[in-house]
């Protein structure tokens, strides 16, 4: 019985929608990449057209804080959608730390 119970946990916590501690990574490969692409250059199949400045480019990300990359990613902004229905403000800052401000960092190296 422990074991379906220790099952039943991991394949729940593997349900982005209801964990707080969902894997970032895969929503911006889900939702995100299409525009930004899945290395941050902004060349995703959308991104071409939209022209997100990739994540890694000094202008993009230099000035900006925490809180403002969080509030474009929940608030949208000109051709970026607003993403507040699936992003908590945490989880909107995570995404900021964990994926974005890294794909800036490598760029740099
Ligand atoms: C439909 C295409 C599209 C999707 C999907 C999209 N974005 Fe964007 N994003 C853009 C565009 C275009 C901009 C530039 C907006 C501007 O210049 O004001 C942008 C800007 C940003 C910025 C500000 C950085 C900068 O260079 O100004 C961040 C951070 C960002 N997006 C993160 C995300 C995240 C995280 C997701 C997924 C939850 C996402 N985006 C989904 C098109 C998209």
């Amino acid at each position: 019985m422990r074991c379906c119970v220790t099952a039943l946990l991991l394949a729940l916590a593997a349900v982005p929608a209801l964990g707080e501690g969902r894997d970032l990574k895969l929503t911006f490969a889900a939702r995100c990449a299409v525009c930004h692409g899945l290395d941050g250059s902004g060349r995703g199949a959308a991104g071409v057209r939209l022209g997100p400045r990739g994540f890694g480019e000094s202008k993009s990300l230099g000035k900006a804080s925490d809180a403002d990359l969080a509030r474009i990613i929940r608030g949208g902004s000109e051709a970026m959608p607003a993403f507040s229905f699936l992003l908590t403000e945490a989880e909107a800052r995570r995404m900021v730390a964990e994926v974005v401000r890294p794909f800036a960092a490598r760029r740099h190296r």
